[in-house]
């Protein structure tokens, strides 16, 4: 037996450590938070939602047995976004891991698109997840602990998704991956590692009103989703708790700039 060769088990382990989830009040950032929480970690969850953050850290801190706390804030205003990793800094003593799960879509053909709602897209998934990462290492070279940048791209970031038409959000995700590559360079040094999940097509309140808004086409449009994937089937949100949990883990300390996807076949066909 190798004595040099760590334990999986314990490498797995986020005992101790400090995760910040944004977009974590709901959905697919929920199930992630959890995940981080089951492991050990105190989690801060960053959402719009303030009311639904604060029902979902009381859970997560009654359940998990882990300090949990809940920040209403508009990840598109970069003052604020800064002010608040300050305060998470302080309360939660440091801050080791960041997942970057808020976000939006809009599905509209693109020659319908507003000049307004492509700003605003643009602003949340790629704005948005960009000043977090910033303050995110801000604090982890100023602390000199390095630590784990997981940010939700998407499966559309490399297809472009059909029936329905969203280029701009297909846009914003090929864009979250490049940040990603390029951070994960930048701050390697730093002891920073910076890795992408990209989901396909999971059973959330997102999809949920993108099949909402076609009315009873909607129905066909789910099985058009499934029969598109090779496992026949969206995801269900836990699905993620894994995967999330292994990058931001030291089981995962060779790995950067790199990206996971989470789609059941989607994009190998
Ligand atoms: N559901 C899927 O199939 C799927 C697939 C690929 C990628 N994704 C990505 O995963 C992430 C989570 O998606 P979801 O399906 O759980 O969506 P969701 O709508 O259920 O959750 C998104 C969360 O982000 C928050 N949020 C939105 N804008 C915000 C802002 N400006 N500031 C702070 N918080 C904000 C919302 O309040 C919400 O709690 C998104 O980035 C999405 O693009 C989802």
């Amino acid at each position: 037996m190798d004595s040099s060769s760590p334990n999986v088990v314990s490498l797995m382990s986020l005992k101790g450590k400090v995760a910040v989830v944004t977009g974590g009040a709901r959905g697919l950032g929920y199930e992630m938070m959890r995940a981080l929480a089951e492991s050990g970690a105190s989690v801060a969850c960053i959402d719009l939602l303030a009311e639904s953050g604060a029902e979902a850290v009381a859970k997560i801190e009654s359940e998990c047995g882990v300090k949990a706390t809940s920040w209403g804030c508009d990840v598109t205003n970069d003052e604020e976004v800064a002010m608040l990793f300050d305060q998470i800094v302080q309360q939660h003593g440091g801050l080791d891991i960041l997942v970057t799960a808020a976000g939006i879509n809009n599905v509209c053909p693109a020659i319908d698109y507003t000049a307004d709602t492509f700003r605003k897209i643009f602003d949340v998934n790629v704005s948005g997840t960009f000043f977090c990462m910033q303050q995110a290492a801000k604090h982890m070279i100023r602390l000199g602990t390095g630590g784990s940048i997981i940010t939700i791209a998407s499966m559309s970031a490399h297809i472009t998704n059909r029936p329905q038409c969203h280029a701009p959000y297909n846009a914003t995700k090929a864009a979250v991956l490049q940040l990603t590559k390029s951070l994960a360079c930048e701050w390697a040094p730093h002891h920073i590692r910076v890795t992408a999940i990209s989901p396909g097509y999971f059973d959330t309140a997102m999809n949920r009103a993108v099949l909402a808004q076609q009315g009873e086409e909607g129905t066909k449009m789910r099985d058009i989703w499934e029969a598109n994937t090779p496992m026949g089937r969206m995801g269900v949100p836990h699905e993620l708790k894994g995967v999330v949990t292994f990058l931001a883990s030291d089981a995962a300390s060779f790995v950067t700039g790199s990206e996971i996807l989470v789609d059941g076949g989607y994009t190998a066909w």
